[in-house]
């Protein structure tokens, strides 16, 4: 394989609040829940650490707050060794947090307040272009303005950069202009609620990717939890099966998935065989509590990988 990837993330960084429980209140209840856990996390910062975490050089370009939560998260950037000079604090905003509900099962849901990752903007890639133009791989989300997220696109198009779009949580997209990117990647609901398609199964997922595909992005790659994922491009529509796995909590399991296919990739992976390692990568998340501090190292992922792929 190739040197070391270099990977920029333009994106959110957030504070996830976590409660484990049963169920969920009524209106007017009040119940107890099981456990609670705080962590760093946030859909882009929660990126920029698998990547890193899966051996790549990782730059994240964002926004925090003027709160106890924005210094704590740019130092949780620097002991981690991800680049965080273009991470800053925005005077008299909040950071983005995100309170989170862990049923049973593991399945998560989340509400995010966007705080300062609202401010991030144009001008602010502009700041950081030399080191963007360094990098040989940008990943985007939807956490800051869709103005911003265009934007990076855009220059990652003009420098020839691969760029891969994670278009969470929805929003209804402007298909010109994501038009430039590499890889766009929802999971079910994201892809039902932008295409307006159904998702419930691998087949109508291989009919709303081409669809996506019909507007004009070049390759789309839907996750699909326990059904792994399935990638589409003009040459046809591949479905890779999950690994089995006990799950307990799901969160960040997109984020484990999208920064550890960017690395694989960068280093010259198959595209094929960089989203087959991706799913392990992303189900083996989900066998621990809370986002970043559930991704492994790529040494225990390593590991596993020739555990279960029998390689
Ligand atoms: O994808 C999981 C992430 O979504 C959480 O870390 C939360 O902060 C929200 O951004």
């Amino acid at each position: 394989m190739s040197k070391t990837p270099r990977i920029a993330v333009v994106g959110s960084a957030n504070v996830d609040l976590t409660t484990f429980s049963d169920h969920f209140p009524k209106p007017g209840e009040t119940i107890f829940g099981k456990s609670f856990d705080l962590g760093f996390g946030g859909k882009g910062a929660n990126q920029a650490v698998a990547a890193k975490l899966c051996g790549a050089e990782v730059f994240m370009v964002a926004r925090v707050g003027d709160d106890l939560f924005g210094p704590a998260t740019i130092q949780n950037f620097r002991n981690l060794g991800i680049d965080s000079t273009h991470v800053r604090q925005v005077p008299g905003v909040s950071s983005g947090v995100a309170p989170i509900f862990v049923d049973s099962s593991g399945q998560n849901r989340i509400i995010v307040v966007k705080g300062a990752n609202d401010k991030l903007t144009p001008a602010d890639v502009d700041s950081a272009a030399e080191m963007l133009k360094s990098a040989g791989c940008i990943v985007l989300q939807f956490e800051i303005p869709l103005e911003t997220v265009y934007y990076t696109i855009q220059f990652a198009r003009k420098h020839g950069i691969r760029c891969i779009l994670n278009p969470a949580p929805a929003q209804p997209v402007d298909p010109q202009a994501i038009a430039g990117l590499d890889y766009f990647v929802p999971n079910e609901s994201e892809a039902e609620a932008i295409s307006g398609m159904p998702v419930r199964n691998v087949e109508e997922a291989g009919k709303c990717a081409r669809q996506l595909l019909d507007q004009g992005i070049r390759r789309v790659l839907i996750t699909l939890g326990a059904n792994g994922s399935l990638i589409a491009s003009p040459d046809g529509v591949v479905h890779v099966p999950p690994f089995p796995m006990k799950s307990l909590d799901s969160t960040g399991a997109g984020d484990a998935f999208i920064g550890s296919f960017a690395t694989f990739l960068a280093e010259g992976m198959a595209e094929p065989d960089a989203v087959r390692r991706a799913n392990l990568y992303a189900g083996l998340s989900t066998t621990g509590v809370g986002t970043q501090k559930s991704f492994y190292t790529r040494a225990n992922f390593e590991a596993e990988w020739q555990k279960r792929d029998g390689a």
